[in-house]
């Protein structure tokens, strides 16, 4: 199972003081090293914490998956073009929120999701749909056009005891039902060193993205080694 690592976080710190560090282009070099396999950024519309010039850097030099969360703007849409990450996650945004919180509308926005995936794909760039855990929009992605989704799991992060036990078989049908259409089936939000091991054990997830939780670590430890020790997580659980 891939752990792709997201940096916006340590580029909130720099733009806590609008100056030049921590640089997240420097963390995901060592993100890589400590066993990232992919790095993410998004590039919201109100450039608070990953810059344009972040993302370019990271294109020159990210040697593993480059994924470029963004809104499916016109504005985004031109810059993935141009910048060609490795593939790209469609999120909902709004400019108030604090994080992305909840997955995309698909049947409300599905012709213009249609719309961005074929440009998209035009300039050989995946696409992935960040989702709630219903199966009926991972349906209407497959049938869009996404080659990938990504499974919301901040519901599940943010419940307690039974209500958590039910979050997580909504997470799976979702993977299963995915699987089935044969998407490519990641999750994330919300993940922790605490509470990542069951959705690390759920068969045939491609990949976990995570961020928060991992910044939150390397601040005490460093990211290398935050990276080490979510990696270990995951497999310990993923072997299972
Ligand atoms: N996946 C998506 C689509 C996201 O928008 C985010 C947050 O930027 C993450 C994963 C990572 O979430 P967290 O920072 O809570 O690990």
């Amino acid at each position: 199972m891939i752990l792709g690592v997201n940096v916006d976080h340590v580029a909130t710190v720099r733009q806590a003081r609008g100056t030049f560090e921590p640089d997240p282009v420097m963390a995901a070099v060592l993100a890589i090293l400590g066993g990232a396999d992919g790095i993410t950024v998004h590039l919201r519309e109100d450039r608070r914490h990953i810059q344009d010039r972040d993302l370019k850097l990271l294109r020159e030099i990210v040697p593993v998956e480059l994924n470029l969360e963004m809104a499916a703007t016109d504005e985004m849409v031109k810059i993935a073009q141009e910048v060609r990450p490795d593939m790209v996650t469609i999120v909902p945004e709004r400019r108030e929120e604090l994080t992305t919180e909840g997955g995309l509308d698909v049947r409300g926005l599905k012709k213009r999701l249609r719309d961005v995936v074929k440009v998209l794909h035009g300039s050989g760039i995946q696409v992935s749909f960040f989702i709630n855990p219903d199966p009926k929009d991972v349906a209407l992605s497959k049938e869009i056009g996404a080659d990938m989704v990504e499974i919301h799991t901040g519901h599940y992060a943010n419940a307690r005891g039974k209500k958590q036990l039910d979050e997580l078989e909504q997470v799976k049908k979702a993977v299963q039902k995915g699987l089935k259409l044969d998407l490519q089936v990641n999750a994330g939000h919300g993940l922790t060193y605490y509470n990542v091991r069951p959705i690390a054990s759920i068969p045939g997830l491609r990949g976990l993205y995570i961020g928060h939780s991992i910044v939150s670590r390397a601040v005490l430890v460093g990211i290398q080694e935050a990276v080490r020790q979510m990696k270990a997580l995951i497999e310990s659980a993923s072997c299972r």
